[in-house]
């Protein structure tokens, strides 16, 4: 089958939240292509239950949301950003009402209807938007169903972004500086052709990388893609250090898949954290106590299995009334209930697994990165809003807020674009190859590696010995793959292998160059934060950079 070219205003790569929201508000400027790599509703943000926070309560200010913020970072955020964020939520908030997400809401004592306003860790006051605990996939559903209601976007689902279109691709300049992003290869997965996608405007927004651990929250798609080309094509990416690990994901060592979430909000709602002997340890830890922001909660609880040698740990809500916790959280609920826990009677088991990165692509406020034409907005960009640590529920709102940014400054990108720039004509992609089943088996087997070893030495305690052998190893497997890459057939998970070996690598160097502990990255050799408050960054082809949290692209 022939490759084909396809043209058009905007490129979206990634159908989450932050993609969706760009995409609706481009289209009305100009044509929207969206690829997302499996089914449109396959994403992150499918996923979240907790909610938005957002200041929408009279007795909340915006000065407290971002104090929050900037302290949950432990003072690593950069502040013109963290001030968009907040200032910018309530009128996204709106948005996503108007186009239909329907949020929960309570009733007044004189009758009149509101949002109900949760509570989760870090925040000082009650400013979580929900809708009970499927936030993600109330929100998902009214962005598709908006979508689809939109002329000029055109969404190619099982479409796996392979590679962007840079300098880089056009013949005779494999070597140098990419400038310019004039789109991207796209594996049609079902057809095995990769399509050649050009636009004027290309958005990255291919979420996370919790696939990269062994135990994680997040779905089959998060597996750093667009982290991972974007570092090939030379943006400057930063905070890869920061990986949030979720304190309570579900124990159920028989089920496989993604790990499942207990939401942060049933501690918002009183659930207390026992030891397995049925004691209370974060009333010892922090003022907080299980509210306490997620990543002194995370170590609280690997320091507790690790005392005891145990499995896991356990979250009682069981106080509560069972009308209220099937109405509050119906999803965790029944999924407990199917694993034989009724969570009105009895504590749930629960394990901490890799959840969120706060790093990513280095982004201006309007999603800009370091290359021309090429913008990023949420799981995937690093705005700095979470500077060492992301504030529950602060990510979803990224998201918004961010492709809102990235929307306002396109009307003149595309304008600039039309006055001054062209896209080149970039030949067919023209990788050949064969499978080869042997190495095929012997390439999964690296990736299992790849989870088990960033588990292990890259987990929420790191170490610099262990830090090292991570070093020594990923370089090593990341070759084993980069080479069967080349010489095999293209697909979708021979893509994302290569791509989960990229973001590991970034992960790991990343870490490497922090001599101190701060926010969510633990060195117990280094268990202080440095004097000097600054950021990894980092480029293909060069050295780990630092930078001033306010440092600007
Ligand atoms: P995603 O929603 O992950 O979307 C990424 C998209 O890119 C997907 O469509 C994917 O298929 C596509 N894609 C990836 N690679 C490619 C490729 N190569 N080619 C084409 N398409 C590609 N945050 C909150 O603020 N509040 C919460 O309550 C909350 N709860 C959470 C609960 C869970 C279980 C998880 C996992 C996360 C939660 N988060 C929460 C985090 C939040 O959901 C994510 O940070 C956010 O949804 C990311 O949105 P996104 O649009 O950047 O990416
Ligand atoms: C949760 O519901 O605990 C997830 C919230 C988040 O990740 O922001």
């Amino acid at each position: 089958m022939r490759s084909k070219k396809y043209k058009s205003d905007f490129l979206v790569i990634g159908s989450g939240i932050a993609g969706l929201t760009f995409a609706i508000k481009a289209s009305r400027i100009g044509s929207v292509n969206i690829a997302t790599k499996k089914k449109d509703f396959d994403s992150n943000t499918n996923y979240a239950q907790g909610g938005i926070a957002s200041v929408l309560a009279p007795e909340d200010s915006f000065e407290k949301h971002v104090e929050d913020t900037i302290k949950a970072g432990a003072g690593l955020g950069k502040r013109a950003a963290v001030e968009l964020l907040v200032r910018s939520g309530p009128d996204r908030i709106r948005e996503l009402v108007e186009w239909g997400t329907r949020f929960s809401e309570r009733t007044l004592a004189g009758g009149r209807r509101v949002l109900d306003l949760g509570r989760e860790g870090g925040h000082s006051s009650n400013r979580i938007v929900h809708a009970r605990d499927l936030t993600g996939q109330e929100v998902e559903k009214a962005l598709l169903m908006k979508v689809s209601s939109i002329d000029n976007i055109r969404v190619f689902e099982d479409h796996t972004a392979v590679d962007l279109l840079t300098e880089h691709q056009l013949p005779g300049r494999k070597k140098g500086r990419a400038v310019h992003c004039y789109g991207a290869y796209i594996l049609d997965n079902t057809t095995g052709v990769v399509g050649t996608f050009n636009a004027k405007m290309t958005l990255l927004a291919t979420g996370g990388v919790g696939q990269v651990y062994l135990h994680t929250t997040n779905p089959e798609i998060a597996t750093g893609d667009g982290i991972a080309m974007a570092y090939r094509a030379g943006t400057l990416i930063a905070d890869m250090e920061f990986i949030q690990f979720h304190p309570t994901a579900l124990y159920s060592p028989q089920s496989s898949g993604p790990s499942f979430l207990i939401s942060e909000a049933v501690r918002g709602e009183g659930g207390i954290l026992l030891n397995t002997r049925g004691e209370r340890f974060m009333d010892k830890v922090h003022p907080l106590k299980e509210l306490a922001p997620r990543d002194i909660v995370a170590r609280a609880m690997d320091f507790e299995l690790k005392r005891h040698g145990e499995s896991h740990a356990y979250l009682d809500i069981s106080f509560k009334r069972k009308n209220f916790l099937r109405k509050r959280f119906p999803h965790i609920f029944e999924r407990c209930r199917e694993e034989g826990i009724d969570i009105s009677k009895e504590p749930i088991p629960v394990v901490p697994a890799a959840h969120y990165l706060c790093g990513g692509v280095l982004s201006g406020l309007s999603g800009n990165t370091s290359i021309e034409n090429l913008y990023v907005s949420g799981e995937s960009a690093c705005t700095g809003v979470h500077g060492a640590n992301r504030l529950a529920s602060n990510s979803l709102l990224e998201g918004i807020v961010f492709s809102h940014e990235a929307y306002l400054a396109a009307g003149e990108h595309i304008e600039n674009f039309n006055r001054k720039d062209r896209i080149p004509d970039f030949p067919a992609w023209d990788k050949g190859g064969t499978f080869d089943l042997e190495e095929w088996v012997l390439v999964q087997h690296d990736i299992e590696e790849v989870k088990r070893l960033m588990w292990d030495y890259v987990g929420i305690v790191r170490s610099d010995k262990r830090l090292q052998k991570a070093h020594e190893r990923i370089l090593s497997l990341a070759e084993d793959i980069h080479d069967y890459y080349k010489k095999s057939t293209i697909s979708s998970r021979i893509v994302e292998l290569r791509n989960l070996a990229t973001v590991a690598k970034l992960i790991i160097k990343s870490a490497l160059s922090r001599k101190d502990s701060i926010g969510l990255h633990y060195n117990s050799d280094h268990p202080l934060p440095g004097g000097r408050r600054v950021r990894v960054v980092l480029k293909s082809g060069g050295q780990p950079r630092l930078m001033k949290p306010d440092g600007i692209i």
